[in-house]
């Protein structure tokens, strides 16, 4: 018998009904993505409080010390000064987990404001910032309003809404995600006898477990996806061969760009440009699922009490952002651009102590610095940076996470 804990009957059966209402019985693999992830009740993140962090199954960068959030902050601060000081500046966080990044940015910046050894610049930008969360699952919004509860004394300072109730247009500041797109739903696509065909998941009624089936695509937007990337897969790709396609990337960046007036868009993730992405030789894709901080490659398993991802496009979100008129302002990893933003400050601080205790502290810390930026873990993120509305001048400027740290 599966144990409750690794297995969600009642999400196994909610999946197999909506499989049985559909004509062919089967729906498609990122259909299944969204049910196992995104069930409003029964989802993995809808129901798994305490999935990110240590005791979870996975980490994020602002797990490991407030010092991420901290120089996000710098950089908000230098597009808002880029920018010539608007207001309101707008800071959409999308996908905010359990509101790490939120809390780190606001303290770091409430606390500069006050400080007189800052300039003017943290008390006015602090005054011209709005912050706005985008997310999705219910139980992290709780989670999130608890956290940021000291915030909420203005109304609004902090806010929470769904994309279709932020304005349409108009939008003058910052769209944000850390870890967001590759959460999102992706399709799966196989190479049989040279053509592409897409992977579907069905019921096996003896088994009572999902299985897959291969079949026509359910949609012509895989085959121009591909081509678009500059994917023959006639060319080179072996029977077999499997990956993913984040059509869900492209319709949120349309969101994105359509809500944005003026500003950036600034995504941090892992992934890769097209060409690595979609290497003949990475047969079996980038799809990861994560359990008690272990991976592995089976969606299946562990229903609705394990995480599933698949690595970023980073190709295909410059490309459909220019035409979408976002413009790509720097692209870099993620090591870098904390390094550009004071992360090596931050690393030599109080290195000459003598005390014993203190050096353990210190020596603890730096570890975690290091975690950050290591190029075989976090460091390795990639950060895109794309901007919409600004003039030739404001287009110029070198953002401060971009330049040479
Ligand atoms: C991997 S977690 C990252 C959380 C957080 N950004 C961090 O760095 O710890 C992905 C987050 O995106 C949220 N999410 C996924 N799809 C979303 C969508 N379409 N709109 C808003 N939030 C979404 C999830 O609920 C979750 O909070």
């Amino acid at each position: 018998m599966t144990h409750p804990d690794s297995f969600n009957p009642i999400l196994f059966q909610r999946i197999a009904n909506r499989i049985h209402e559909t004509p062919h019985q089967r729906i498609t693999f990122a259909e299944f993505m969204e049910l196992a992830l995104y069930d409003p009740e029964q989802g993995y993140y809808a129901t798994n409080q305490v999935q990110i962090g240590v005791a979870g199954d996975f980490f994020t960068s602002p797990h490991l010390c407030p010092d991420f959030g901290e120089l996000l902050a710098e950089q908000f601060l230098d597009m808002w000064r880029v920018m010539g000081q608007p207001e309101p500046f707008t800071l959409v966080e999308m996908g905010a987990g359990q509101g790490l990044v939120a809390a780190d940015v606001l303290k770091y910046l409430a606390t500069r404001k006050q400080s007189a050894e800052a300039s003017d610049d943290y008390a006015a930008f602090w005054t011209a910032l709005r912050y706005l969360i985008v997310e999705k699952a219910e139980g992290l919004i709780a989670a999130q309003q608890r956290l940021l509860q000291p915030f909420q004394f203005s109304p609004d300072k902090v806010q929470w809404m769904g994309f279709e109730q932020l304005p349409k247009t108009g939008i003058v500041g910052c769209f944000f995600s850390n870890e967001l797109v590759d959460a999102l739903p992706v399709h799966q696509f196989v190479v049989q006898d040279g053509a592409l065909q897409e992977v579907f998941v069905t019921v096996d009624a003896e088994s009572r477990s999902f299985t897959e089936v291969i079949s026509n695509p359910s949609t012509g937007r895989l085959a121009e996806y591909l081509v678009e990337q500059g994917i023959d897969i006639g060319a080179g790709y072996e029977d077999g061969y499997r990956s993913e396609i984040n059509l869900a990337a492209l319709d949120w960046l349309e969101t994105v760009s359509q809500k944005l007036d003026r500003g950036y868009v600034l995504t941090i993730d892992y992934g890769y440009l097209a060409p690595q992405y979609y290497s003949p030789q990475r047969l079996q894709g980038t799809l990861q699922c994560f359990r008690r901080h272990g991976a592995h490659q089976d969606p299946y398993a562990y229903l609705g009490h394990q995480d599933i991802t698949a690595h970023v496009n980073f190709t295909t979100l410059k490309k459909q952002g220019l035409a979408l008129g976002l413009t790509s302002m720097g692209y870099t990893q993620q090591g870098l651009f904390l390094m550009a933003l004071g992360l090596g400050d931050r690393l030599v601080a109080n290195n000459n102590t003598s005390d014993i205790s203190q050096l353990n502290e210190v020596i603890r810390r730096r570890e975690t610095l290091q975690s950050l930026i290591n190029p075989l873990g976090l460091g390795g993120f990639q950060v895109l940076i794309q901007g919409k509305g600004l003039n030739e001048k404001e287009q110029s400027q070198v953002l401060k996470g971009l330049q040479m740290p």
